[in-house]
């Protein structure tokens, strides 16, 4: 599949109707539209940042549209695939129950949105670790924290460094939408303590509402697997 060329302006190269089609934002009224909206978003190889953006915040969640996305696990949050994106990117729900949270990671140079569909949603930052501090074993450095709320979209990418997502009630379910481009297998994991790194899988709990058969998942696990499962 050719490359795809993010930016975060119109670019020139791109065709003068495409760019008018995109300075307005549809109206979107349900998920299914959020769904056929970013894949055109992604219908050809120049991908603007802030449109998927603009699309995303134009979703005005309702349970109605995911819940049947939304697989709560007692033990750990579920990442759920809602869409393959043609193979440009995949869209999925995150459930998290009270208190659940993820470890910090990268995002494999992937671009990241996130939208908060239900409950809200604490992300914290950090720097990268230097090679120096990692041997050293510092304690990694925070370098921000914000607590999102329901609809709520937020943006992340390798250069602004790794982050953490949690639910910080202990109270309330939060769901969250996520879009990653180019899809990724697999993150770089990372343990505040020291700043040092292991690799883990990213895999699914469900896909398309259906949850992912154990077989299937048992036969890709090995100890470096951290996601679901
Ligand atoms: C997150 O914390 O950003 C979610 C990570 C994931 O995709 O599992």
């Amino acid at each position: 599949m050719a490359e795809l060329d993010y930016r975060s302006c119109f670019g020139a190269g791109q065709d003068v109707e495409v760019q008018k089609r995109m300075l307005s934002v549809p109206k979107i009224d349900n998920l299914d539209d959020l769904i056929r909206e970013l894949r055109e978003a992604f219908a050809t190889e120049y991908v603007n940042i802030e449109r998927v953006q603009d699309l995303m915040s134009a979703y005005n969640s309702n349970p109605r549209d995911w819940i049947k996305f939304a697989k709560f696990d007692p033990h750990r949050y579920t990442r759920n695939l809602v869409d393959e994106g043609n193979g440009k990117y995949n869209l999925m729900l995150l459930a998290w129950a009270e208190g659940q949270g993820s470890s910090i990671h990268d995002h494999a140079n992937s671009h990241c949105f996130m939208k908060v569909l239900d409950g809200s949603l604490r992300e914290v930052r950090f720097a990268w670790p230097s090679e120096s501090e990692e041997e050293e074993e510092k304690e990694m450095q925070i370098i921000g924290q914000t607590t999102l709320k329901t609809n709520d979209v937020t943006y992340m990418n390798d250069s602004l460094g790794l982050h953490r997502v949690e639910n910080p009630s202990h109270t309330q379910t939060a769901a969250s939408l996520h879009l990653y481009s180019p899809p990724f297998e697999s993150v770089l994991l990372f343990d505040q303590r020291t700043g040092h790194k292991t690799k883990g899988k990213c895999t699914f709990w469900s896909k398309y509402g259906v949850r992912t058969p154990f077989s299937a998942i048992s036969a890709k696990l090995d100890a470096e697997d951290y996601e679901n499962n």
